[in-house]
């Protein structure tokens, strides 16, 4: 395989940002939830122009993960009040971490969370944190892999689904 690279996403490749958005998470999710609620999530919350808001937010910063120029994943994180919640101060989260199926188990992944990890250690954050779901056990895993340890938990909405995340907490 090619080296893996990793390149902050400019608001011109906005089409292909949203395309990686729905294949991945389309591939993660589609097979225990329902049709109606995966497609209200995409519709709603993985929208053109809410990856837009959010690639322009200067609080938050999205990667590319390339593989011979192609982008086969991404990294999103959020800084100050960007963030999903308010977990403490100075803290980083990792909002979306996501590798195309077909690109899995290649060390991407591990490539982005260590790189998140790095830029929590720059910016002086107190810890890394994130919210996975509860079902979500591959990826509860790989975060453990990385010394992420559960601190609390909250809801989040999926369709009409509310489902519950937990949050992990890594310090750097
Ligand atoms: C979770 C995820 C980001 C991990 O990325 P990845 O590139 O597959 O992970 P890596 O190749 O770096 O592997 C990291 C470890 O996880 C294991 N692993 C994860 N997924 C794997 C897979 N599909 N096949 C084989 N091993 C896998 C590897 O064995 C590896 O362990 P090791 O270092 O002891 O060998 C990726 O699998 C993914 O995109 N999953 C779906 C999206 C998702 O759930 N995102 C998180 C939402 S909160």
């Amino acid at each position: 395989m090619d080296a893996i690279l990793l390149e902050k996403i400019h608001l011109k490749e906005l089409d292909e940002y949203h395309i990686l958005s729905l294949k991945t998470f389309a591939e993660t999710f589609s097979h225990a939830n329902t049709a109606e609620d995966m497609q209200k999530y995409m519709n709603e919350d993985m929208s053109q122009v809410r990856l837009l808001k959010e690639l322009r937010n200067r609080n938050s910063v999205v990667y590319f993960a390339k593989v011979g120029g192609k982008p086969v994943g991404y990294l999103k994180m959020n800084y100050n009040k960007a963030q999903t919640e308010s977990v403490g101060i100075n803290t980083l989260e990792v909002e979306r971490i996501y590798v195309l199926e077909e690109f899995k188990g290649c060390g991407i992944g591990s490539l982005m969370l260590r790189f998140a990890i790095e830029v929590g250690v720059q910016r002086k954050a107190s810890f890394v944190w994130l919210g996975v779901w509860e079902k979500n056990e591959a990826a509860i895993n790989f975060y453990k892999k990385f010394k992420f340890e559960q601190f609390g938990q909250h809801s989040f909405k999926l369709g009409h689904d509310t489902q519950i995340d937990i949050l992990m907490k890594c310090k750097v």
